[in-house]
């Protein structure tokens, strides 16, 4: 046994999975082998699940059956409803109203009870868990605002059936086509610590629904989900400011700053899934005539570009740099991206879980002990 110590378990190989890898030196991202920049752009985000969940692209026949099944399981219960009017009413953050209607979701699963080695039990969950998930976080949304749910639409692809829930109003193609994109980008990363997280809870051979809601618990740092909002909130203080972009940064580098958006613990060059939201970034910009969060960030990351002690760290871009202004352009307020982020990932939790308990393990590592030894007790009343 190595008495080796890995902070924050940094480079330890803990699993194997087929799921989805990271090469953090090239800047490349797969699911199950495919490509991120080929399944962003040529599959849908129901294709992706089915791929991360089966192990192969489906069939255009099993793609169909794949999606019927979803769209049957968008509806969730009045009661998880009333209880997220009731948490938007009591000022809950979204991510935590999510965390708790997610969790709230299995009283009404009609296979809550069983057995935690059924596999198609756990598969089931699973799929009702994700097509759930974005029916409670838009209902929650239209509660903050005072308005009644949208019943889900089945006839609507999980992207536009989000974004149809939260507004009310069917998406134009392209803001489909780019939630979509988003949804798929987001939807695995390796053993992130949220994906860590669940595999943890889903080793105690505990039922899907803890792990994805532990996942949501872990992805809601601003070291991990949380950072989009984070950058989203840097672009509207640089917008506050009045300053010239490259003077704004210039000052936040020199008073020590860590810009959220840059670097990540695998990635050591521009994460791939930032290279496709900035074109995305770039083309909702220029349909919709206003290029001022693309400026602002194109004219951060040149800076920080040339910060040769950053390029060194391997401080680049991550897939949270630009998916804020993305959501931004959609329409979405800054504090349901993290939410939306566990939305997508919610479907790689499940995946790994899956995958881990298939030959699972539990997982039970140890801490280098730095605490007395010999303490004397001493009873309380004698203290
Ligand atoms: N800005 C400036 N400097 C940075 C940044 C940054 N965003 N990120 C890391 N560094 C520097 C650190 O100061 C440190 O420098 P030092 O060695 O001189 O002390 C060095 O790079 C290494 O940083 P660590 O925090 O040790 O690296 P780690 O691998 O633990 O961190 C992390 C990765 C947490 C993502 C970090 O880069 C960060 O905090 N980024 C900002 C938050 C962010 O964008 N998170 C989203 C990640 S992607 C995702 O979860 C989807």
């Amino acid at each position: 046994m190595s008495d080796e110590l890995k902070r924050g378990l940094e480079g330890v190989l803990v699993a194997e999975s087929g799921l989805s890898h990271v090469d953090g030196e090239v800047g490349k991202l797969v699911y199950r082998g495919y490509d991120i920049d080929d399944l962003a752009h040529e599959a849908t985000y129901e294709e992706v699940l089915y791929l991360l969940w089966n192990g192969e692209l489906p069939t255009r026949t099993e793609l169909d059956a794949f999606t019927a099944e979803l769209d049957a399981e968008h509806d969730v219960h009045d009661d998880v409803l009333e209880t997220v009017t009731q948490l938007a009413d009591a000022g809950e953050r979204p991510m935590a109203a999510l965390r708790t209607a997610t969790s709230m979701l299995s009283a009404y699963d009609p296979e809550t009870d069983a057995d935690a080695e059924d596999r198609e039990a756990a598969l089931n969950k699973g799929r009702r868990i994700t097509a759930k998930m974005p029916t409670v976080l838009a209902a929650f949304e239209r509660a903050r605002q005072g308005n009644a749910p949208v019943d889900p639409d089945p006839d609507l692809s999980h992207a536009a059936n989000f974004l149809y829930m939260l507004t009310g109003t069917e998406p134009d193609a392209v803001s489909e086509e780019t939630f979509d994109m988003a949804l798929t980008l987001h939807a695995d990363h390796g053993l992130n610590a949220s994906t860590f997280a669940a595999m943890v809870i889903g080793s105690t051979m505990a039922d899907v629904y803890s792990g994805v809601v532990g996942g949501i618990g872990a992805l809601s740092g601003p070291l991990h989900g949380g950072a989009n909002q984070d950058v989203m909130e840097v672009l509207h203080e640089v917008d506050d400011s009045a300053k010239d972009p490259v003077q704004w940064i210039t000052d936040a580098r020199d008073a020590g700053r860590r810009i959220p958006g840059f670097g990540h613990r695998v990635y050591k060059v521009k994460d791939p899934r930032a290279h496709i939201l900035e074109e995305k970034l770039r083309d909702l910009s220029e349909s919709a005539d206003d290029t001022k969060w693309l400026e602002y960030t194109t004219a951060i990351e040149e800076y920080l570009s040339e910060d040769e002690g950053l390029a060194e760290k391997g401080i680049a871009p991550n897939v949270d740099f630009f998916s804020g202004s993305v959501y931004d352009h959609l329409g979405i307020p800054m504090d349901l991206y993290t939410p939306i982020f566990a939305v997508s990932r919610a479907g790689g939790w499940i995946a790994h879980m899956l995958e881990y308990q298939e030959d699972n393990r539990l997982i039970r590592p140890r801490a280098r002990y730095t605490g007395a030894t010999d303490a004397e007790f001493v009873p309380i009343d004698e203290r």
